[in-house]
């Protein structure tokens, strides 16, 4: 069972493939996408029939984020992939501040969500996601709560369970929310929709296209990526644990002590690692380099650690002035986004 309301560690990928029948994403399918041809993003559904269909004009995509949880790479990698199926594709952007659902499952006040999404905006316009998104925050989309008390009488509370494993009504409440946000883009006519998500988020697509073949709509295509494990080395990332996930709030400092604290794939010794060779496999130190470096320079990075020929402390200096030049390319952009983003918040939450 997958819960979206639980960061998860999970171990075996091909296993979830197998069990949900999702399709596997090879590199060869959008070979100029780095998150697909890193492994990053792993998995589809119907991302074969959404393309032809978004070459035909007749198709959107849609993302969500949930304010109460910091902006760490994850979010960084849906607003980057939003950004890049709109530009390959031209299709209608929609980008969901999932304000109720935080309220919901974290009791985050309205207004703080408002607050907060003012920076997960400017992040994401920094990360080049279009103006012309449609920004939206849940709790002022009529059509979304119309949309889930549609979907409610459609769904039964054995399938709820079913779907999603035992919750409170909240979460439930949340989940039929939620299916009113991928349905949001076919308000004025059915087109097929593509939803840039971690794997957690599955169940909702799952009942989503189950719904929407029922209400006679195009059910929801989705692209799937890992879960970032934690960067300390024990499982999964949690909010409370600020050393185990990079945000791009981090100060400078803080981002550097984190990538240098990074649980690595190195040998007890340096001679051990000169001999046996490092285990980027292990490694969270690569895994920050797959997301922040190009693809020769993570290959350099993988040949030279398992050949024994560079040791950590020379990797994650390598890695982390990649990130360094990142980090202060990116807050400068945020910064210029920011008094647009507050425009944006202020219009759509009059
Ligand atoms: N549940 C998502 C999360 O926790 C946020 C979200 C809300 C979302 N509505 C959505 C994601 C619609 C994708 C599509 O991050
Ligand atoms: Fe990780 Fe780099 Fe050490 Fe290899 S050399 S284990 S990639 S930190």
């Amino acid at each position: 069972m997958l819960n979206p309301w639980a960061s998860e560690d999970i171990k075996d990928y091909s296993r979830i493939i197998k069990e949900f029948g999702l399709k596997e994403i090879g590199p060869d399918m959008l070979p100029d996408n780095p998150y697909v041809r890193r492994g990053i993003v792993f998995a589809h559904r119907d991302l074969d029939l959404w393309i032809e269909d978004a070459r035909n004009g007749n198709a959107a995509i849609l993302t969500g984020i949930k304010p109460s949880g910091p902006f760490h790479l994850g979010t960084l990698m849906t607003a980057v992939d939003l950004a890049y199926f709109h530009r390959k594709f031209g299709v209608p952007t929609y980008y969901c501040v999932a304000d109720v659902e935080a309220y919901e499952d974290n009791g985050l006040p309205y207004e703080e969500s408002e607050r907060i999404a003012v920076s997960h905006i400017a992040h994401a316009l920094a990360l080049g996601l279009s103006e012309d998104t449609y920004f939206y925050f849940q709790s002022h989309e009529k059509h979304v709560m119309r949309m889930a008390f549609k979907v409610a009488r459609l769904v039964t509370d054995a399938t709820l369970r079913a779907v999603y494993g035992e919750h409170p009504l909240r979460l439930y409440m949340a989940a039929l929310l939620q299916v009113g946000d991928i349905l949001l883009p076919q308000k004025d006519g059915k087109k097929r929709v593509l939803v840039p998500v971690g794997i957690d988020q599955d169940p909702h697509i799952r009942l989503t296209r189950d719904v929407a073949h029922r209400m006679g709509l195009v059910p929801p295509a989705a692209t799937y990526h890992r879960l970032m494990r934690s960067l300390t080395g024990e499982g999964k990332m949690s909010k409370r644990d600020p050393m185990s996930y990079l945000s791009l709030d981090d100060p400078i400092d803080l981002a550097r002590k984190k990538v240098y604290n990074a649980f690595t794939g190195g040998r007890a010794t340096a001679e051990e690692q000169r001999e046996k060779g490092g285990r980027p496999d292990i490694c969270m130190v690569f895994t920050l380099a797959t997301y922040f470096m190009d693809d020769e320079e993570i290959r350099d990075i993988h040949d030279k650690c398992v050949s024994g020929q560079m040791l950590c402390g020379e990797c994650k200096k390598r890695v982390w002035d990649k990130i360094e030049k990142f980090l202060i390319e990116h807050r400068k952009k945020y910064e210029e986004k920011l008094p647009l983003a507050r425009e944006i918040v202020k219009e759509v939450t009059r």
